[in-house]
């Protein structure tokens, strides 16, 4: 197959949505160009200089923000960045968002008044946190411990979101549309950690502490301040209830139903990502 002439890049292409993508827009051959701090050319959300080599005749691009759209500097940053996008000819911009964050939504504002086409994918939390991101070290040692989260969440298939990014990436009927993506059901992380424990024939146990006491005893054993702060915003603001419902997006954009989190833990199980012992 010929290779099609537009480059997609995407920001943030080793990540868990980002690595998904850029494999997908590779198998349809697509022109790629995969970017993050140890690409060449080098993208680093820290250093604006590099941004204009780095999306030179680029013609879309996925952008994932690092840490999370929720952190302050993160609407000024998007603000520079679609700035140069635009200034390099990129037509047409997809972001990642996070569903019930402030910060994130003050971002899209960013990018819908861009000039640029755009797309929002505004996603709930990622059944992914729990085998490639912080909630994995607790379920690998047996015992995950969190702060008290107030309300059910409707977890999402991070390959879901990759398989909504790629259309609007590719789809012209779905330009200029905010994309906001749920799993099908609301679950509680009790339940989410239930299940990956019997799918993995071990007792895992889970705890929920204060918010105050669970940072206090994180930053005692070195997590960063800004990290701290991420983590009370998300388990104080955007799980207090404002995320505990479900959209039907995948299937109006994919033609079929969401993944479930018992899929997902099937297909992850196999992995041994849960089998290790920390
Ligand atoms: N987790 C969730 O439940 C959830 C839910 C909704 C929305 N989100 C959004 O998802 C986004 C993160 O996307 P993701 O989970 O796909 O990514 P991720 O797995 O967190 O990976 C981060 C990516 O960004 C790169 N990166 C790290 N620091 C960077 C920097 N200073 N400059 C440039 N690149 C940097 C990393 O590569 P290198 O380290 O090699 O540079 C990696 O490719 C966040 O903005 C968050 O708001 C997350």
């Amino acid at each position: 197959m010929k290779t099609k002439t537009n480059t997609i890049a995407v920001v943030g292409a080793t990540g868990k949505t980002g690595a998904r993508v850029i494999n997908q827009l590779q198998r349809l051959n697509y022109s790629t160009r995969a970017l993050s701090r140890k690409s060449e050319p080098a993208f680093d959300w820290a250093d604006r200089t590099c941004w204009p080599t780095a999306l030179e005749g680029v013609d879309a691009v996925y952008v994932t923000y690092y840490p999370d759209l929720a952190v302050p500097q993160a609407e000024s940053d998007m603000q520079a960045f679609v700035d140069v996008a635009r200034a390099a000819g990129v037509k047409h911009l997809v972001l990642l968002s996070g569903r019930g964050e402030d910060g994130a939504q003050r971002a899209e504002e960013v990018v819908k008044a861009s000039g640029l086409e755009w797309n929002i994918v505004r996603a709930s939390w990622f059944m992914q946190n729990f085998s490639e991101s912080f909630m994995l070290d607790g379920l690998q040692g047996g015992e995950l411990v969190l702060p008290k989260p107030k309300a059910l969440e409707p977890f999402i298939d991070v390959d879901d979101i990759a398989d909504v990014v790629v259309a609007a990436l590719t789809r012209n009927d779905l330009r200029n549309q905010l994309l906001e993506v749920t799993g099908p059901a609301l679950l509680s992380f009790a339940e989410c950690v239930q299940v990956i424990a019997q799918a993995s024939e071990r007792d895992i146990g889970f705890q929920t502490l204060p918010v105050d006491t669970y940072l206090a005893a994180a930053k005692a054993e070195g997590l960063p301040e800004d990290i701290a702060w991420l983590i009370n915003e998300l388990f104080v603001n955007v799980l207090d209830g404002r995320n505990a419902s479900t959209t039907k997006t995948i299937e109006d954009v994919l033609g079929r139903p969401a993944r479930t989190f018992e899929h997902y833990v099937a297909s992850t199980v196999k992995t041994g990502v849960w089998s290790v012992s920390a």
